[in-house]
């Protein structure tokens, strides 16, 4: 096992332990069932990518494509829409895939291209509940701009093994010379011009535990996929995202060759 992938199983695992502490706090609380628990349907373009270890978040950006981080690592992978209907069900209407393909200059040792796409077997239907995420026309930078970064986390009940809470959450494009100084001295590896950073400057400082991979959204158009944070991207703390209008002609160049 390499390094990189010690960092994430690492950081993993620091949520993890603090999210048990403040659940031992909390038990005598609410319990709640899954029915009540605030979970959104609206239309999605979030896929669970469930595997033998960590899940990752995908993002549906063709009818037959999902885009997610390389650094994910999926053995026995078993792709669902990520929506409440399939909450605890028994995976039904499981999605299958054909091939994925991993950016050919992504290694453990860095974050740089840390992309990877998935094909599905069968085009999926898009309709009110599957919506795709649109990539950017243009690679400006957004610094400065509030974005959405989507996706899926767990609330206090951390033994569940499914995600129970879908958030969205606005967080500021910081300018790339905020994201080197403020976090480069703790970052496990170097930011490049191939990724950028966001976050909200007041995050709350709670555990959390969120699934990887997720995408932020700027102006529609889908900017980043997640490779690592400090903390939980989906409550404010800072992201670092590969900059997906860096590379949309290899995504566009795999969508036509496989
Ligand atoms: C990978 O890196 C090589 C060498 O720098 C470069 O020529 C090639 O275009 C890169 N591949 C992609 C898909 O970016
Ligand atoms: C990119 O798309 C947005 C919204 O779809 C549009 O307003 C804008 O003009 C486009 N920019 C370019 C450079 O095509």
């Amino acid at each position: 096992m390499n390094h990189h992938f010690l960092v994430f199983s690492m950081l993993t695992v620091v949520a993890v332990t603090a999210t048990i502490v403040s659940v031992a706090q909390g038990l005598e609380r609410e319990i709640l069932s899954p029915e009540q628990m605030n979970i959104k349907t609206g239309p999605t373009f979030l896929i669970f990518l469930y595997s033998e270890y960590e899940p990752c978040l995908g993002t549906l950006i063709h009818e037959q494509w999902i885009l997610t981080a390389a650094h994910c690592f999926l053995p026995y992978l078993e792709i669902d829409i990520a929506s409440k209907r399939d909450y605890f069900d028994d995976m039904k209407g499981k999605l299958t895939y054909h091939l994925s393909v991993q950016h050919p200059n992504f290694t453990r040792g860095s974050a740089e291209n840390d992309l990877m796409l998935i094909k599905l077997k069968e085009p999926l239907k898009l309709n009110d509940q599957v919506k795709l995420a649109v990539l950017p026309n243009t690679t400006d930078n957004r610094e400065g701009e509030m974005c959405t970064v989507s996706g899926w986390g767990w609330t206090w009940q951390v033994t569940y093994v499914y995600p129970d809470i879908q958030i969205d959450q606005k967080v500021l494009w910081f300018s790339a010379e905020c994201c080197q100084q403020s976090q480069v001295s703790e970052a496990p590896v170097q930011v490049t011009e191939n990724m950028f950073c966001a976050g909200s400057p007041s995050a709350p400082r709670q555990s959390c535990k969120e699934m990887t991979a997720a995408p932020i959204l700027c102006q529609n158009q889908l900017y980043g996929i997640l490779s690592w944070s400090k903390g939980c991207a989906l409550r404010g703390d800072t992201g670092y995202y590969t900059k997906i209008s860096h590379y949309t002609d290899w995504i566009l160049k795999v969508i036509r060759t496989y």
